[in-house]
Formats: structure tokens, C-alpha cells, sequence
């Protein structure tokens, strides 16, 4: 296979950063994870809190795209988005999601899986007022996931919430938050020639968290 003039099939990295172990890992994946998370911010890791969001639809197709965390709390991951996506219609239909973030400056992956759930009204609101003014004036002039007809489409609705709203622009009732609340998680972290860590945690019937190894 090539691309570009180049062979795809020969690219290959060896990742020899670091190990990880059941005592690292410990017996709560959320410290962990914060663990990890301030790892990559101090790795200077590109766009640290970005992860790829896998959805279910009714006809049980899968759809994946890049949202932002913006919190964690001790129940859960919580991103911001339109209600009335595509992603929100997933959800409407199927509530388990699962996310995955990469940090590959330090040759890391988490996949998180679990159950979305909106967060209240006065959470999003509180996160909706903290945005930019441009932004909380495109959450209104977006019809996200909507096919428009051109561009201008968002340049006219924008200017007439602009011209609407002035200083004061409400949160849209279609745009909030949803916590994931994880029944899994999982930490990798590569080795060299292949031989990857990877340390699961895993809620049981109990909802207490069960560890263990998995192979790479
Ligand atoms: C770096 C990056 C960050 C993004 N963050 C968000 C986000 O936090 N919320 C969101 O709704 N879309 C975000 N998007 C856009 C989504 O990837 C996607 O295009 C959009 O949510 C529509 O998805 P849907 O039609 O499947 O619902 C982001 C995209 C990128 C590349």
C-alpha cells in the first residue's frame, strides 16, 4: 500500500517510554486517570482533552468523531454538544458510548466505556455561560449534523442571534452536557516490540471495580 509516494505498510514506531502495573495502576481508575491526565499536561500533550466518541445509532451503526472533556467528577466524564446532533439522536436511542483518548507523547491510550447521561440544567448552564461569546452565539446559529445549503446559512443565523440576544445569550435548550458514567476503563500503554500494557478496570455485579491484564 502506498500513499503519497511513501509506503504506508513500513510505517511503524517502537514505543519504549515507560511500563505500567497493577500497583501503578491502583484500585481507582478515576485517580488514575486524573494521574495520567496530568501526565499529558505536563507532556505538553496536543490537544490534551480531545477524544473520539463512538455512538450507536438505531439501525446499530456505529459513528465515531472528536469531543472535548471538559469535567470528570467522582461519577463521571462530561462533554458538551447539540442535543439534537447526530450524536445526540444516537444516544436518545442507545446511551452506551464509549471514548477513547491517545496521547502519543507519551505513548498512551484510555478507552472509557460506559453509559452517557445529560447533566443537569444548571451544569450546563454553568459551563455554557464560562464559553466565549462567539461561541455561545454559534451554539444557537449551528444546526449541527442538519445538512444547510451553503455556508452563509451560519453567517445569516449568527447575526441575527447577534442581533437578537446582544450581551445576553441564553443557553440553547438543544445544547448541554453529558456525564459518561464508565463501567470500564482501560489503560494501555505501549511496550517495545508489541508487547503492550494493558490494565483494565472493570465494575462487577457489585459495582465495585475488578482489575486485571489483558494482552496486547
Ligand atoms: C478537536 C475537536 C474538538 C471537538 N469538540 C467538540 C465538542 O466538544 N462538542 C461537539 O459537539 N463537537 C466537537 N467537535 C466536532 C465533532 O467532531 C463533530 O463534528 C460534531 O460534534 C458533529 O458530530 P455528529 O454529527 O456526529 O453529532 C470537535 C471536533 C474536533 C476536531
Amino acid at each position: 500500500m502506498s500513499g503519497n509516494g511513501s509506503n504506508i505498510a513500513d510505517i511503524r514506531k517502537d514505543y519504549q517510554l515507560a511500563e505500567l502495573d497493577e500497583q501503578t495502576a491502583g484500585d481507582n481508575p478515576f485517580i488514575f486517570f486524573n494521574k495520567w491526565f496530568d501526565d499529558a499536561l505536563r507532556a505538553d500533550a496536543s490537544e490534551v482533552n480531545a477524544m473520539v466518541l463512538a455512538t450507536v445509532d438505531a439501525d446499530n451503526k456505529p459513528h465515531a468523531r472528536i469531543v472535548l472533556l471538559k469535567g470528570i467528577d467522582e461519577s463521571g466524564f462530561v462533554f458538551f454538544t447539540n442535543y439534537n446532533s447526530d450524536k445526540g439522536a444516537d444516544i436518545a436511542v442507545n446511551a452506551h458510548v464509549s471514548v477513547v483518548f491517545f496521547w502519543r507523547e507519551l505513548e498512551r491510550q484510555v478507552r472509557i466505556e460506559g453509559i452517557a447521561q445529560k447533566v443537569s440544567a444548571a451544569d450546563s448552564d454553568e459551563y455554557f455561560n464560562s464559553r466565549p461569546e462567539g461561541s455561545r452565539l454559534g451554539a444557537w446559529a449551528s444546526p449541527q449534523s442538519q445538512i444547510i445549503k451553503d455556508r452563509s446559512i451560519l453567517d445569516y443565523n449568527y447575526q441575527q442571534y447577534e442581533a437578537k440576544f446582544g450581551q445576553n445569550i441564553p443557553r440553547p435548550p438543544h445544547w448541554g452536557g453529558y456525564r459518561i458514567v464508565p463501567d470500564k476503563i482501560e489503560f494501555w500503554q505501549g511496550r517495545a516490540s508489541r508487547m503492550h500494557d494493558r490494565i483494565v478496570f472493570e465494575k462487577d455485579s457489585n459495582s465495585d471495580w475488578k482489575i486485571y491484564r489483558v494482552a496486547p
